[in-house]
């Protein structure tokens, strides 16, 4: 069983964070009302246990829509920050009927390609000899720019450093081997919103620009003065657009 925030009332928002992250992330938009913010902590992450064995993002696609099957909700909103948004677009292809809007935050839906994709096998040997502290180092310059605030810093710096070497591993593995989306996202029928930070040097503007692109109801925003986590570093802009965006699609 997963760790879930399940808070507040209103149109369904399932919140999927990013590597190597937690719900932690998504503190800030608990802010905005008149929501149930469903916040799982994948496995292996935050105060959720790893999973034993490997796991595909169509696994983790399946474990958060287990969130909403226990809770008996039929249809929520699919929010995804980076590998959050690879397990939206992989439960779009298991679920569709279960997204009732897409929001995609600084993600991409594009494989990785072999230099990627040896990386994260290099990453993994080195989780396994090591421990995480050199990923989360080497990751936190490029969450955040370096204009945010101290306390935002620490903060991303001990979500990181609460995920599991498991955990890690595993999703190290599924990114890896993570289908292509491109076809997903063209055949949406759901709304969508891709948010992306204007400085994320990790999923960068164009591939937002590209993921608007191919969604046929896709509505772009770009958040100045962010990095990868433009939900945390813009909290208030973000929720603003995410506000407005739920008003018209609603
Ligand atoms: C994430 O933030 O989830 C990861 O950086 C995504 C990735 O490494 O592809």
């Amino acid at each position: 069983m997963l760790n879930v925030t399940d808070a507040g009332e209103g149109t369904p928002i399932l919140w999927i964070h990013g590597f190597p992250l937690s719900s932690g992330i998504f503190e800030p938009q608990l802010a905005i009302r008149h929501i149930r913010h469903l916040m799982p902590d994948l496995p292996g992450f935050g105060e959720s246990r790893a999973h034993i064995g490997e796991l595909t993002m169509e696994d983790y696609a399946r474990t958060v829509i287990d969130v909403l099957d226990h809770r008996g909700i039929d249809r929520a909103v699919f929010a995804g920050v980076s590998m959050g948004g690879y397990i939206c677009m992989a439960a779009a292809r298991l679920a569709p009927e279960r997204i009732s809007g897409l929001i995609l935050i600084d993600t991409r839906e594009t494989p990785d390609d072999e230099k990627g994709r040896q990386g994260r096998f290099d990453t993994i040997e080195k989780i396994k000899r090591e421990g995480t502290g050199a990923l989360v180092e080497s990751m936190l310059p490029k969450m955040v720019t370096p204009a945010a605030p101290a306390e935002l810093r620490e903060r991303v710096r001990e979500i990181m450093t609460a995920a599991s070497p498991e955990g890690c591993v595993s999703a190290l593995a599924a990114m890896a081997g993570r289908s292509d989306s491109t076809e997903t996202l063209r055949s949406m029928q759901a709304p969508a919103l891709v948010v992306v930070g204007e400085n994320d040097p990790i999923t960068p503007p164009a591939d937002a620009e590209r993921m608007a692109a191919l969604l046929p109801q896709g509505r772009l925003v770009k958040l100045p003065s962010a990095a990868h986590l433009s939900n945390m570093e813009q909290a208030e802009t973000f929720n603003q657009e995410v506000k407005a965006w739920l008003a018209r699609v609603r």
